[in-house]
């Protein structure tokens, strides 16, 4: 099915100009959409077509690159986009929206919702589309994270967007599933048989997923506030990234089995007590600092929409246990912040050290074999072992075999936005998350939330933007090992390189 209208909840928001009208432009440039599609932005700002289009068209020409840009018919693009005011709180509005969806698409029909607004929209918005008559069956719903604030909202979300929809129309969508190299995780562990074997608690030591970004909340403040890192972030992206390390091989890759096994992960990841909590789940905030060009960067409480008290964390880190055959007592550390040293998002596999050392290696190398999985920038994976340096003597040191997107003819195509959507267009379920997946993570990260607001004497550290966060989160990571700051180079072997 492809829509031949979609309707764009948030239409005048961040994330709308920012990510999907850049997404649907690009489908557009590829044929990719109805040929008489129609977009149609709503949202409470007062807006008419013509202002709503020059400011998507400015959108277009910042996010996307110009050859991208060239690549598309833009003018063509803008002309189909339509923007209603509407606030989709109220009830009676969606008179304006049904009348609004007939004028433009002659029916009310093949209509692809898009929930781009702030959470506490989610139940209202599907409730009052049963109200008025417009979840037609031949309509799909994609749903923004993050699902809910908590396990509850999570669990009555789920019920209200399935009392007007049905399950195979609802596309809950974490845009990291959409990233190449998020599905080549998959790629990487089941098209080989090399490194299944390896892949377990026997071999394996300790994962570390480092998701972090070098900006701060921009104008993202009002969302941000509700939300913080680990609504943002570690509920959804890190713990996905954490179920493609873990899961089990699917029996097929389809909807049913691979979804299966990401839920299975879910529900082994070992409840963490209070005393847990306290100890290895550690919570940060930028405060203002100078870059080292000099530039003054604002700490968070000094962004717009930001409360000058708030205790919102823009930075997480944690230690995951998986309670299972294959990984029982592997840490998984997971972290996430803003306003870091730069923007990068990798996995980390560190295999077992050798029984037994044999050979000196040279200064500052770690002994450990590691896998690297970069899903951004310079995507690839860096498989890092010791060599003998050559000359007298016998010294080992750590060199990468690494493989780079470009061995693959270029860099990793699509956008994950253009590539969610167009499986929401067909009907292809297997990348977006199921409603027992949403639940079943909210239900190991429900306590974190619940321990924060019943203690409020447990720390948020102040960190200087452009650092790499709270140094009490090396405190999570146990036998005087350390978190791996990301090299800018990917085959870089330093510990300590250069960004
Ligand atoms: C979004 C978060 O889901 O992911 C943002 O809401 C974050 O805060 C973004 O910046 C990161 O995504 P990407 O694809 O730029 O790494």
């Amino acid at each position: 099915m492809k829509s031949n209208i979609i309707v764009i909840f948030g239409g005048s928001g961040d994330l709308a100009k920012r990510k999907l009208m850049p997404a649907l432009c690009l489908l557009h440039s590829g044929n990719k959409l109805d040929k008489d599609f129609i977009i149609l932005g709503v949202g409470r700002t007062k807006l008419d077509n013509e202002s709503y289009r020059r400011s998507i068209g400015d959108g277009l020409s910042k996010y996307l690159s110009v050859n991208e840009v060239c690549n598309v018919n833009k003018e063509n693009f803008l002309s189909r986009i339509h923007y209603l005011k509407m606030d989709p709180a109220k009830e009676q509005d969606y008179t304006l929206l049904k009348e609004a969806i007939s004028a433009l698409a002659g029916n009310v029909g093949k209509i692809l919702y898009y929930l781009a607004t702030p959470p506490s929209l989610y139940e209202q918005i599907p409730a009052n589309l049963l109200k008025s008559a417009l979840n037609t069956p031949e309509s799909r719903i994609i749903v923004e994270k993050p699902f809910g604030y908590n396990l509850q909202s999570a669990g009555k979300m789920n019920d209200i967007l399935r009392s007007a929809f049905a399950e195979k129309q609802i596309f809950r969508i974490d845009h990291f599933l959409g990233k190449e190299t998020v599905q080549n995780i998959l790629a990487f562990r089941f098209a080989n048989g090399i490194f299944e074997p390896l892949w377990n608690r026997n071999y394996i030591d300790r994962v570390e997923i480092t998701a972090v970004e070098n900006m701060g909340i921009e104008d993202r403040g009002g969302f941000y506030e509700g939300a913080g890192a680990l609504r943002d972030m570690v509920q959804n992206h890190l713990i996905q990234l954490l179920a493609l390390v873990a899961m089990e091989p699917p029996v097929a890759f389809n909807e049913q089995e691979f979804r299966n096994e990401v839920v299975k992960v879910y529900r082994s990841l070992r409840p963490l007590t209070d005393e847990e909590i306290s100890k290895n789940v550690v919570r940060g905030q930028y405060i203002a600092s100078h870059r080292k060009d000099g530039i003054k960067i604002n700490g968070y409480r000094e962004e717009k929409s930001v409360a000058a008290d708030s205790y919102t964390e823009t930075f997480l880190a944690m230690k995951v246990n998986i309670s299972n055959w294959r990984w029982e007592g592997v840490p998984f550390y997971i972290r996430t912040g803003k306003q870091m040293p730069t923007k990068v998002s990798e996995i980390i596999i560190h295999f077992r050290p050798t029984p037994h050392k044999l050979f000196n290696s040279s200064e500052g190398c770690p002994e450990q074999n590691q896998l690297v999985i970069r899903i951004q920038p310079n995507e690839g994976a860096v498989l890092k072992f010791d060599m003998k340096v050559p000359g007298s003597g016998f010294e080992v040191k750590q060199v990468p075999m690494a493989f780079t997107y470009d061995k693959l003819g270029g860099l990793p195509s699509g956008d994950a936005y253009s590539k969610l959507i167009e499986d929401c267009m067909n009907g292809e379920p297997v990348l977006f998350t199921r409603s027992d997946a949403v639940e079943a993570s909210w239900n190991y990260f429900d306590p974190i939330l619940r321990y924060w607001q019943e203690n409020s004497d447990i720390p948020l550290y102040g960190y200087p933007a452009g650092t790499w966060g709270p140094p009490e989160s090396d405190a999570i990571i146990e036998g005087g090992k350390c978190w791996t700051n990301p090299c800018k180079n990917l085959t870089d072997t330093d510990l300590y390189c250069e960004l």
